[in-house]
């Protein structure tokens, strides 16, 4: 049942990606259009514009019935999560054809994630979609869903070991060119170097490894820079305030450069640097991965000196991909998500009247 009906939906929806292809192409022949269907979503309709959102409708399979979304979710776990779990289903709306089943897990749990996911395969969900909590453990659940058919798209966090052949595409920025990007900020922002401290997110999460990598593949040349220590806070704000005092006082406050792998921590160090009776922005100088608006307006007040983005914003973009691979169109196996940076408190007051998130 479930085989025959994603058949009969992809039967649907490539012909009707070919009329809507057929009718963009406006005067094309016949026998273009079935060309033109395999290439012309791509090239006629980025994702984000707003041609989608209004092309998403008249997408909506031919059938009427909505493209069913298991969103295997993180949850609760910060602004920037908040910001990307909210795109994703404002985007996977009903307007846009799509019955969207958001599963958050429970305090982080990964059980629950794969009790959600192994709930969704068994229901035959046209697709599932996965912010996987932690990396790795995610073999067995994949092929099952290989096994049944039903393509997944990993939203942000990658798995561990990583394994193409089991997800169609995974959609992010890219964690180690951005962290790359802090690094290099540091070295130019501190020529004379100075010792630092990393403050970072749960072990076990991929894009915790990915920044690792990205950060000590430029300051592991640095030798003007002495790595004073690394641990996790959790992504929280109080976590990074409580840890930094730990630090300072294990190093008579003798720390330059603190790399708050997200902005909460971030924030949270700046607390504690200031408590210690030192300046952020001057005494420490605190970078941080993300770019939301608590982050930006820290920023801008010069508490923090650097701030990476790392765009939540990329539910147009999964849209687009679901709809591709449910055409039985190919993707690439990793979609990165353009993000910015923000190096000076004029940057972020230029930017925070329009910030999203
Ligand atoms: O996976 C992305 C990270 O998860 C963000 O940088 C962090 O804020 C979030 O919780």
């Amino acid at each position: 049942m479930i085989i025959r009906k994603r058949l009969h939906r992809a039967a649907a929806l490539a012909a009707v990606v070919a009329v809507s292809v057929g009718l963009a192409a406006c005067g094309g022949d016949d026998d273009d259009a079935t060309s033109d269907s395999a290439s012309a979503p791509a090239a006629t309709e980025p994702a984000g514009s707003d041609s989608t959102a209004a092309g998403a409708a008249s997408d909506a399979p031919a059938d009427g019935e909505p493209i069913s979304v298991g969103f295997v979710a993180v949850g609760p776990e910060g602004a920037w999560r908040a910001a990307n779990e909210a795109n994703m289903q404002e985007t996977f709306s009903a307007e846009n054809g799509f019955d969207l089943k958001y599963a958050p897990a429970t305090n982080l749990d990964q059980k629950s994630q794969i009790d959600a996911f192994t709930s969704f395969v068994d229901e035959g969900v046209d697709v599932i979609l996965l912010s996987a909590t932690e990396g790795a453990g995610w073999e067995d659940p994949l092929t099952r869903a290989q096994e049944a058919e039903i393509p997944v798209i990993l939203i942000d966090r990658g798995i561990e070991p990583d394994d193409p052949s089991l997800y169609v595409t995974r959609i992010a920025p890219d964690n180690v060119e951005v962290s790359k990007g802090v690094a290099d900020w540091a070295v130019t922002a501190l020529p004379d170097g100075g010792n630092y401290y990393v403050l970072e997110g749960p072990a076990g999460v991929g894009v915790v490894n990915e920044r690792n990598n990205g950060w000590d593949s430029v300051m592991d040349s640095q030798p003007q820079f002495v790595k004073a220590g690394a641990q996790t806070a959790n992504w929280s704000a109080e976590e990074g305030k409580s840890v930094t005092e730990t630090v300072l006082k294990a190093n008579d406050n003798d720390i330059q450069l603190i790399f708050a792998q997200n902005d909460e921590m971030g924030l949270g160090a700046a607390l504690a640097v200031e408590e210690a009776g030192l300046v952020p922005g001057e005494d420490v100088l605190i970078a941080t991965i993300d770019g939301t608006k608590g982050a930006m307006e820290a920023l801008a007040a010069g508490q923090l000196s650097f701030v990476a983005e790392y765009n939540p914003l990329f539910g147009d973009t999964a849209v687009d991909v679901v709809r591709k691979t449910l055409a039985g169109e190919s993707v690439e196996s990793y979609i990165i998500v353009p993000s910015g940076t923000f190096d000076s408190p004029e940057a972020a007051q230029e930017a925070l009247p329009t910030r999203q998130y």
